[in-house]
């Protein structure tokens, strides 16, 4: 039963109960509407307290429920009921209170929550603003600047926290019910406090709201819905309760159809269906308790944070005693920088630390569960360090690689008990970025793959599964952004000018500046690999460039110069006359931004249905994951695939046909043209 009645003397419990995450659904929303009018019917009860079972409270209003027709009862509604009901309700939070949630509580006239729960109105990462007076009545119970903050990014607040703000009334430590039928009772006992309708918002200093639009703005770049969302928090300040709640209804009802709510929509689902693959369901996988990673550079250092950040015991092992201590000393950087930065206090930081032992001695490792190797990028180099790995760990250690493109079947070729083998593919700065790709071998057992995305969720990561190809996913589909970004420049258009498009698009930067900052020596090593096995990997002008060792910001040039100790990209004659060499007998339409962006994105589209096509990866969804957690998609868009999908899928392939017909991509490839013909990718939709 989704909402059922008990009675503690003359407290009534109502306790929700709708899994997994108790989200409002419309059957939900009827349950605690009938209840609301039962109880106050009966005159035996005196206070209602509102729980829930299962591991959280209403985590929300039912997201799936978003693309279909509003059905009644509406949930404004439902909060307004509450909150004019005859007798005080008490909210008692366990796991989150959010969205839809959070708002069902400030229905209610108190509010107490264990000390690990958290409440927040998350609804701007879905792309719409609280619709049911969440904006109007947080302000009324916790100060302007707290709703501000809490609505414009959708930061949840934890108990205690949000016990000192003001949003919860007490911190319960022992059983939450009890606590909340003894608060009632206590409550009953002193005047009540007024429902949050009535209560005035309190005034805001000069100024308050210009400061407050442009820090929003200039966080939000451009999603729309974080300042739609101050909108409504200064309604609320300037206009009665009514007027206020019904200009939030109508921004939440206009941004919901919006194409950034789909996509935000799209990635919520699309993470919620990484994290947990169909094929492993049911499978228990190996303990991770404590872990060791093989290489202290850029990526080994990174990977090692990564793992203390999330409380694991981590050794790390070097080639000599000096590599050691420089890699100790990138995770001393790394803990610094965050402790400078305020993401975690000096003592966490030198807690991490100690939670590190560097060592040259792989009998160290006779005990640890899980291996992760972040040597040179080198087949023999690698092969060394795992028939290390295989004799110094126990056979129910898991092994991994971070190889970026070579094969792991054959970096583990002749590895005693190849079942605990895997890749985790991890991206730079490795503690911060979110994506993990996870690559099984024709070996790798179950449980040791369901490990990897037990991991994943340990370290806070989004688990993608990818399959064996060079570059996986990411650096597969990076391999066509790069070839389409060249093709660019050979028919006309210029490095600022591409990256300007991508930029004006959404990412972070340009594909020039993107590979100017990470260096043009990695991927040409992988071209040089890609000539040797008999492929012609398409490069002309970077080929050119890391012949004369421009390498980008590191050698004091790349597709930019660049002046000493200064990142400004600068114009290039030396790239400029290279690009003019080498674009002697292509087409040079003109180029505006959406064209540079459609020349760039498609073609990676293209690159994403061939990876659907073999089995790389298995959800289109994931792709879309890949491109936002590794390589700063924006979040908004949806990824390429929804991107694509968004268009329609019969407009991409018409557009992919005008670029190949120029020679400027290849034409769509046998499954684009069949997901265009059946409306979509098949998971891709929800
Ligand atoms: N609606 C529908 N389904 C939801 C949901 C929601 N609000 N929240 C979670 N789910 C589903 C997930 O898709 C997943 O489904 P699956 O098992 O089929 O894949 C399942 O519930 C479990 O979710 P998680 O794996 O995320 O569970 P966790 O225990 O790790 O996390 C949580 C729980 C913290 C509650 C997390 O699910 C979460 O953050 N959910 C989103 C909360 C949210 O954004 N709420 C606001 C909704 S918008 C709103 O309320 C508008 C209102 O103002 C009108
Ligand atoms: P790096 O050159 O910064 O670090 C490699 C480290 O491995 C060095 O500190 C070196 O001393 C150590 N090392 C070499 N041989 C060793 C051995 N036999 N035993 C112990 N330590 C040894 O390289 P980076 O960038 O950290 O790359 C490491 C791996 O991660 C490579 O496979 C690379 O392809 C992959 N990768 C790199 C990414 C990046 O952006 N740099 C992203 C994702 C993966």
């Amino acid at each position: 039963m989704t909402v059922s009645i008990e009675r503690q003397g003359e407290i009534a419990v109502v306790t929700v109960n709708n899994p997994p995450v108790n989200a409002l659904s419309q059957a939900l929303r009827q349950g605690l509407f009938d209840a609301a009018e039962a109880l106050d019917a009966d005159r035996s009860v005196k206070a209602v307290v509102l729980a829930c079972a299962g591991r959280t409270f209403i985590a929300g209003a039912d997201v799936g429920e978003f693309g279909k027709p509003p059905m009644p009862p509406h949930l404004p509604d439902l909060v307004a009921r509450i909150e004019r009901a005859a007798k005080p309700w008490i909210a008692a939070i366990h796991g989150s209170a959010l969205g839809g949630g959070f708002e069902v509580t400030l229905g209610c006239r108190f509010r107490v929550a264990v000390s690990s729960a958290s409440v927040g109105l998350p609804e701007v990462r879905l792309g719409i603003v609280p619709g049911a007076g969440g904006t109007v009545r947080l302000p009324r119970l916790a100060g302007v600047e707290t709703a501000v903050d809490m609505v414009t990014t959708g930061t949840p607040v934890g108990a205690r926290k949000a016990h000192e703000a003001g949003l919860i009334d007490a911190v319960i430590e022992d059983d939450l019910v009890a606590g909340a039928v003894a608060f009632a009772r206590a409550a009953l006992d002193r005047p009540l406090p007024d429902a949050l309708r009535d209560r005035p918002v309190a005034a805001v200093a000069e100024g308050f709201w210009e400061a407050a639009a442009k820090t929003v703005a200039a966080r939000a770049k451009r999603e729309e819905a974080p300042l739609s969302a101050l909108a409504c928090v200064r309604r609320a300040a300037e206009v009665d309760f009514e007027t206020a709640i019904a200009f939030e209804r109508e921004t939440f009802l206009a941004l919901r159809g919006s194409a950034q709510a789909a996509a935000l929509r799209h990635v919520f689902f699309a993470e919620c269906a990484a994290t947990r693959p169909p094929e492993l369901a049911g499978v228990t996988p190996w303990t991770i308790r404590s872990a060791a990673v093989i290489g202290g550079g850029t990526m080994g250092a990174g990977i090692a944070a990564a793992l203390r950040d999330a409380g694991l015991p981590v050794i790390l092992v070097e080639r000599d005693d000096g590599a050691v201590e420089r890699g100790l000393a990138n995770l001393r950087a790394i803990f610094h920088s965050a402790a400078k930065r305020g993401r975690i206090s000096t003592d966490a930081a030198a807690d991490r630390m100690a939670g590190i032992t560097g060592t040259t001695d792989y009998a160290a490792l006779s005990d640890v569960d899980l291996v992760i190797e972040a040597v040179f990028e080198d087949l023999d180099v690698k092969r060394d360090v795992f028939a290390r790995l295989a004799a110094a760990c126990r056979d129910n250690a898991i092994l991994a690689t971070n190889t970026s493109y070579l094969d792991p079947e054959r970096i583990a070729e002749g590895i005693r008990r190849p079942e605990r083998f895997l890749g985790l593919h991890f991206f730079s700065p490795a503690q911060m970025m979110k994506l993990l790709e996870i690559i099984p071998t024709r070996a790798s057992a179950p449980a040791v793959v369901a490990a990897g995305f037990a991991l994943a969720r340990m370290l806070n990561k989004i688990p993608v599964r990818a399959g064996i190809c060079d570059g996986f996913i990411g650096n597969r589909i990076l391999k066509v952004t790069r070839a389409q970004a060249e093709r660019l420049l050979l028919s006309g258009a210029t490095p600022p000018a591409v990256d300007a498009a991508m930029r004006a698009f959404g990412l972070p930067m340009g594909p020039f500046e993107a590979q100017d900052l990470g260096g043009l020596d990695i991927a040409a090593f992988q071209r040089k690999a890609a000539r040797a096995r008999g492929e012609t990997p398409f490069a002309p002008i970077a080929d050119r460039l890391c012949a004369i060792e421009r390498f980008g910001q590191k050698s004091g040039g790349g597709w930019y110069d660049y002046a000493p100790g200064d990142r400004t990209p600068r114009l290039s004659e030396t790239v400029a006359s290279i690009i003019a060499e080498e674009a002697k007998d292509w087409p040079r339409p003109d180029w505006d931004e959406d064209a540079i962006a459609d020349c760039i994105l498609l073609p990676m589209v293209n690159e994403g249905a061939s990876i659907l096509a073999d089995g790389t990866a298995l959800r289109a969804s994931d792709i879309d994951l890949v491109k936002i957690h590794g390589y700063g998609f924006p979040r908004w868009r949806g990824g390429p695939m929804h991107y694509a999908q968004a268009q329609g899928l019969d407009k991409v392939v018409e557009a992919l046909n005008a670029l190949a017909t120029e020679g400027l991509a290849d034409p769509p490839c046998e499954l684009l043209l069949e997901a265009a013909r059946h409306g979509g990718f098949s998971d891709a939709s929800r």
